[in-house]
């Protein structure tokens, strides 16, 4: 049954397939075109946030074909994509997330697109090529990674916890944030900085980490990220009995996520 009032079926399968089809385009492009000398093309909050020639690229290429296919739908790019759109679709994308990890040839970092109608992600796509993998789901049908299917691990206790993080790119917030880990790493199994918020959010769906959090991250970073975990069978969310947002994401399977956020509200983790 179509779940989007006025809207015709497989909205959601077009959308999947356009979504799909831009990430691999934008990771091939990426990956085989590299180079070698790659270097800061500009900086945005502090001088540790740096922005290359491709991901300007990677954001050009993807909003091309995005307007090529679907003309009337809005876009938010982390490059400063921005065009508010009138089909009540809206692409969310992150050309490269994981920016310093792809400056540094390592190889965690990600295409990361998702599609909202009426404010609602609906899909959500994480293509990462040095990895040789791409997450994706749509809302209500599932996560998969690679076509085969996503799931989260079953929670374990806190103190058996893989637990994914990461950092922001000004000092003020960075010092917080080591502040909030030192109490977290004695009551946690260990703690992971993989260098992409959405591969991390995939790796809760995929069952390589049982949690993941970070304050400060932006609908880019999370849109796609989120409903792949959430699809996995993820609870995602901010500070308790809130949505995620740039104050918190949280990702964990119930169970672990519950005691998680707890712990994160405790220590104030939502704050610089
Ligand atoms: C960053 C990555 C990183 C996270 C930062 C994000 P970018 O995104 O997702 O893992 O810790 O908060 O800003 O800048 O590489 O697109």
């Amino acid at each position: 049954m179509n779940d989007q009032p006025n809207r015709p079926d497989g909205l959601k399968a077009e959308l999947l397939e356009i979504a799909l089809e831009a990430a691999h385009r934008a990771g091939a492009f990426l990956h085989d075109g590299r180079p070698e000398d790659l270097g800061v093309a500009a900086t945005k909050s502090s001088a540790v946030d740096v922005v290359t020639e491709m991901d300007i690229a990677s954001e050009k290429l993807i909003t091309a074909l995005l307007a090529e296919r679907r003309p009337h739908d809005g876009v938010l790019g982390e490059e400063g994509a921005s065009v508010e759109g009138t089909s009540g679709v809206q692409w969310v994308i992150d050309p490269i997330d994981g920016t310093v990890n792809y400056l540094y040839g390592l190889p965690s970092w990600a295409v990361s697109i998702a599609a909202r109608v009426d404010g609602e992600t609906v899909v959500g796509v994480v293509h990462a090529p040095a990895r040789g993998e791409t997450c994706r789901a749509v809302l209500g049908e599932g996560a998969y990674v690679n076509d085969r299917p996503a799931r989260v691990r079953p929670a374990p206790a806190l103190e058996l916890a893989l637990v994914g993080t990461g950092f922001g790119y000004r000092a003020e917030r960075r010092a917080r944030q080591a502040d909030v880990l030192r109490e977290l790493i004695p009551e946690v199994r260990d703690i992971r900085r993989g260098g992409s918020a959405a591969i991390d959010l995939c790796d809760v769906a995929v069952g390589r980490l049982d949690a993941y959090y970070e304050r400060g991250l932006n609908a880019w970073d999370y849109a796609a990220g989120d409903l792949i975990a959430r699809e996995a069978g993820a609870l995602t969310g901010g500070r308790p009995g809130e949505p995620l947002s740039p104050d918190l994401t949280v990702a964990a399977p119930p169970g672990l996520f519950e005691a998680l956020q707890a712990r994160l509200e405790q220590l104030g983790a939502w704050h610089d």
